[in-house]
């Protein structure tokens, strides 16, 4: 299928592994031009070669922290005037709700709510004047089902959810959506398992009780992200898309 998305340009938070980096060889092979970002720079090198080589795209890197304005404002400057927007980020580390303290609250909201926040209101008004503009926030099944030890994560990503319902409906007529994507369990480095365990074993234990019997790969997720951004999309707006093999058990 065409997305029709040829030559649109694109920024992709957190893109050098995983999720984003999925999200970013989807654009590619649709024709996107790409700013990539992750903190390690050296990673973020490689997956831009990779793209590079793989398609006839520009790829211009950008390393660092999203969560950090200086490095939002890099992002746009990087990219002033993108038609597409994949807002990912790290996710908080797994913490018992006793041992959480104020600053590793307030880190994961800066995370998970506030950056996507940012970035779209740095964006938004240019898409809409252009007439175009596909923004995909990757949030987390966990909006839908609690994960104990992961409820700062939880809650973030549900606040987010809601505060961008609004707003989806505010640009829907002039081309703009904004849709979240909810990741179940997908094979990237966020759920491998200890180093003592056989990564067969333990996949095959994280895929137990998902209907799909295995866990979904980077590149599927990619492909829906990258449907989300194509001219076919444009109807399709605040929504939350479980990506999970059918994890969700819901009619609805
Ligand atoms: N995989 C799943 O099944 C799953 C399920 C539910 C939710 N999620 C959520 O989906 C998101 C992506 O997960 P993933 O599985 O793709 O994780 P991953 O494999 O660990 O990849 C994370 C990517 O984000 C980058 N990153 C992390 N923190 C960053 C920061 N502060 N600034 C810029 N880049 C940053 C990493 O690069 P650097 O480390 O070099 O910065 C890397 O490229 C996370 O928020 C995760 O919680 C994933």
């Amino acid at each position: 299928m065409d997305l029709g998305i040829k030559g649109k340009k694109a920024i992709v938070c957190a893109s050098s592994r995983g999720l984003g980096r999925g999200c970013a060889l989807a654009l590619a092979e649709a024709g996107c031009d790409l700013v990539v970002n992750g903190r390690d720079s050296k990673a973020l090198a490689a997956t831009a070669a990779e793209i590079r080589d793989r398609f006839a795209v520009g790829v211009v890197e950008v390393a660092g922290d999203v969560s950090d304005p200086a490095m939002q404002a890099e992002l746009i400057a990087a990219c002033p005037a993108p038609d597409i927007l994949v807002n990912n980020n790290g996710g908080p580390p797994r913490r018992e709700f006793s041992d959480l303290t104020r600053q590793m609250i307030l880190d994961g909201v800066t995370q998970n709510m506030i950056t996507p926040i940012e970035l779209i209101k740095a964006v938004i008004d240019g898409m809409t004047g252009r007439g175009f503009g596909r923004i995909v926030n990757i949030t987390s099944l966990s909006v839908y089902v609690p994960i104990p030890g992961l409820d700062v994560s939880s809650g973030a990503r549900a606040g987010l959810t809601s505060f961008l319902a609004g707003i989806a409906r505010t640009v829907a007529s002039r081309n703009v959506t904004i849709n979240n994507l909810l990741p179940g369990k997908l094979d990237t480095d966020r759920l491998r398992g200890p180093k003592d365990v056989d990564p067969a074993q333990h996949k095959a234990r994280l895929a137990a009780d998902i209907p799909a019997a295995r866990l979904g790969t980077p590149e599927e997720f990619g492909q829906i992200c990258a449907f989300l951004c194509s001219v076919h999309a444009g109807y399709l707006t605040g929504q939350n898309i479980p990506v999970d093999g059918g994890l969700y058990t819901s009619a609805f």
